[in-house]
């Protein structure tokens, strides 16, 4: 069986590199690798690539930044000429980005069975562009692996039971196997000899385009009593440039990070805040609170007891967010670590 894996962003090589590792271990199956391009610095694609040890993509269609029409429009036309050559028997996409729904839309196209792997999850919020790409690639996928009993129901509610199939969540399995590789030499050298901190990170254009936003987001890290870490985006580097943001004095920016790198700064960090969707969920596996600085999260599972809250970007909500007691206990929502496993006995 061949199978043709689309990526493009940062968080898909991650949730790609569980899958791909168990897919190639496993007898009749062939993994054909797809970059879009959508990421493409160094510390953005490559580093990761590297690091899990994902092989290297047989394609890279080099498609970089641009408008979401233009982005997208070019990813379809160089997938499409790739799927013609290649003819899988299956497409598999990751996420909501926008090489996600590019993948599933040259796929069915061309009649090619496609899976999405993270399937049914929801904001609700149809300016987020990641809302608008979960529905239109669940909508014409084949198969919809879910990661949450809740992604199953809202599956439902939209007609999709009969595609869906409930996997637990890659990226579970993912920080398992890979925190047992973190050692004190992936330590990022730019927070220099720092012991407590908190770990912040900030892309979603809901925050990075709203110059009030991101000031007010800016104004609460400034009055924290720790050193907030940021391994900043390109994107929201090049706008802080820009806006003059108030950069307090515990505010330490640093360039993007590796995944174990990552890992690291979440094994030590004292909290966790942040607008992204994994994040959230890496802090909750992590053991870690955290305060999301969002109106709403697709990730309902990690605000059970108090582990994730949603605060916006009030500077005093922020403030007190960080402040709040101890979290009750976690439950097991994420499924057991072995989604991957159930990803390609489904293909299969
Ligand atoms: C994308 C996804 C988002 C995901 C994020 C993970 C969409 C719509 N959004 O957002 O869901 O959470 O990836 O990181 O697909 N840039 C660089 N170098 C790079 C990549 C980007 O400098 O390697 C800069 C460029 O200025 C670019 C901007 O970041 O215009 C935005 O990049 P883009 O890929 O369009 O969206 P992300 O914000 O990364």
């Amino acid at each position: 069986m061949k199978i043709a894996t689309i990526v493009g962003a940062r968080p898909q090589f991650i949730k790609a590199a569980t899958v791909s590792r168990v897919l190639r271990r496993t007898d009749g199956m062939h993994e054909v690798i797809i970059h879009t391009g959508q990421h493409y610095d160094a510390n953005m694609s490559e580093i990761f690539f590297k690091e899990l040890q994902i092989p290297e993509p047989d394609y890279n269609l080099e498609v970089g930044s641009a408008t979401h029409g233009k982005q997208t429009g070019m990813m379809l036309d160089r997938i499409e000429q790739v799927l013609l050559k290649e003819m899988p028997d299956w497409v598999l996409t990751y996420g909501d980005t926008n090489s996600t729904v590019a993948g599933s839309l040259a796929a069915t196209k061309l009649h090619i069975p496609t899976a999405h792997v993270e399937a049914g999850l929801r904001s609700f919020n149809r300016r987020m562009p990641e809302e608008i790409n979960r529905i239109a690639t669940d909508h014409v996928s084949d198969l919809l692996f879910a990661p949450t009993r809740n992604a199953m129901e809202l599956l439902a509610r939209e007609g999709l039971t009969e595609r869906a199939c409930f996997t637990g969540d890659v990226m579970f399995d993912s920080i398992l196997h890979y925190k047992q590789l973190v050692t004190e030499k992936h330590r990022p050298q730019s927070i220099g000899d720092l012991q407590e901190y908190y770990l912040a990170t900030i892309h979603r254009p809901e925050n990075t385009d709203d110059p009030q936003r991101l000031k007010d987001i800016f104004t609460a890290f400034s009055k924290l009593d720790k050193t907030v870490v940021i391994p900043l985006h390109p994107r929201t580097q090049k706008l802080i440039g820009k806006l003059n943001v108030p950069a307090g004095h515990n505010v330490k920016i640093v360039e993007p990070v590796s995944y174990l790198q990552m890992i690291y700064l979440l094994k030590h960090c004292s909290m966790v805040l942040t607008d992204s969707g994994g994040l959230q969920k890496e802090a909750y596996f992590m053991q870690k609170m955290c305060v999301t600085l969002r109106d709403e999260t697709e990730w309902i599972e990690t605000l059970e007891n108090g582990w994730n809250v949603i605060v916006g970007a009030d500077p005093e909500k922020i403030i007190r967010a960080v402040n709040r007691p101890q979290p009750g206990a976690q439950s097991k929502a994420f499924g057991d670590g072995k989604a991957a496993e159930k990803v390609v006995e489904f293909l299969k």
